[in-house]
């Protein structure tokens, strides 16, 4: 028989993600609608080991919905990764009347999720992050934000880059995965889009590419570099050196991770989070909360680790062939 919940706690780990706060609303409300409690845990993993727990009510979370960041705090905690700190995590869950805790974070929080389940915790995993690169989910809380912030900011590149008539790289994040970069590419209508996916390392290609289209009247060359590619700046520099046209860098940053969340992100965050709090509250455990086809569904944490994700690869075609 499914265990009891009475009380549930929730944290958000890894990078933090716009909607997160639209998340943690949901899943306090539905959690008190349903009847249980909720302790909000601060600064991810790292703050369960320190023991930072607060009550939440229902008016604990007004005022949220539209901010960008999270309430509750981040971090990365590598005492976590230890079988020593998930057991001290359980411990302190339990010390605290924790039954069932729901995560929102990427892969790496789905790990601790799935080792405190492990030890007698129930959990539930929420996808946040910004740079969609979660198996077992089409849509992660934080990507639409983030890819539009991105896609704003590149508008306004291009503006200067066409009146200077300038090639412009523009780095934007994703250290091993290249979303951002190819839906800004197609979006922004980028001539070249570097995917840490796909890149082969072949600049010459690029410098070629940069010389036909200034011959075909570009007055522009924009290149989107994912983080997970880099060097950006030592790019610019070389390819200015090969082409004679001036070539500059802009490393967007964290200003992509920030910021007030769309619609979508504020919607699918309070759609999930009452998901994951309802499953939870149900007895449900080790399981990740996902978007398939359209509909919410969710998978056992370790099928969802063992899945894969690849560019799709007519997409990124798509890509390359609209920049003629
Ligand atoms: P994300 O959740 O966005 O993938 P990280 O990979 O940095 O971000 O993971 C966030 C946190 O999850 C880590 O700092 C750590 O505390 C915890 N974590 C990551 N990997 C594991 C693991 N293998 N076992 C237990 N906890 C983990
Ligand atoms: O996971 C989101 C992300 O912003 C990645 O795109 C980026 O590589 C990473 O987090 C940066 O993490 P940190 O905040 O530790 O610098």
């Amino acid at each position: 028989m499914a265990k009891e919940i009475k009380t549930i706690g929730i944290l958000t780990s890894g990078g933090d993600a716009p909607g997160m706060n639209a998340a943690i609303r949901a899943v306090v409300r539905k959690a008190i609608a349903n009847g249980v409690k909720v302790k909000g845990i601060k600064k991810g993993y790292q703050g369960l080991l320190n023991e930072e727990i607060i009550d939440m009510e229902a008016r604990s979370v007004s005022d949220i919905i539209q901010k960008g960041g999270t309430i509750l705090g981040t971090a990365r905690c590598s005492e976590f990764r230890t079988e020593e700190g998930q057991k001290k995590g359980a411990q302190i869950c339990k010390k605290h009347g924790i039954d069932g805790l729901v995560v929102v974070g990427g892969d790496g929080s789905y790990r601790g999720a799935q080792a405190l389940s492990q030890h007698g915790i129930n959990t539930i995993g929420l996808p946040g992050t910004i740079d969609l690169d979660i198996s077992c989910t089409d849509y992660t809380i934080g990507f639409d934000t983030a890819v539009n912030t991105a896609m704003q900011a590149i508008d306004k590149v291009r503006d200067t880059s066409s009146s200077h008539e300038r090639c412009s790289i523009i780095e934007v994040m994703g250290r091993n995965a290249g979303y951002i970069a190819l839906w800004c590419g197609v979006a922004n209508g980028a001539e070249d889009i570097l995917l840490p996916e796909k890149y082969d390392f072949n600049e010459q290609q690029i410098i070629n590419n940069i010389i036909k289209n200034r011959k075909r009247g570009k007055t522009h060359h924009l290149i989107i570099n994912a983080e997970g590619i880099g060097h950006s700046t030592s790019m610019a520099r070389r390819i200015e050196a090969a082409t004679g046209i001036e070539t500059r860098a802009t490393i967007l940053g964290y200003m992509q991770r920030g910021g007030s969340p769309t619609c979508k992100d504020r919607y699918w965050a309070s759609i999930m989070g009452s998901y994951a709090a309802d499953i939870l509250c149900e007895g449900k455990t080790n399981r990740v909360v996902a978007m398939k086809n359209g509909s919410i569904v969710d998978f056992d944490i370790e099928e969802a680790l063992a899945m894969e994700k690849s560019i799709d690869e007519y997409q990124y075609q798509v890509a390359r062939i609209l920049s003629m």
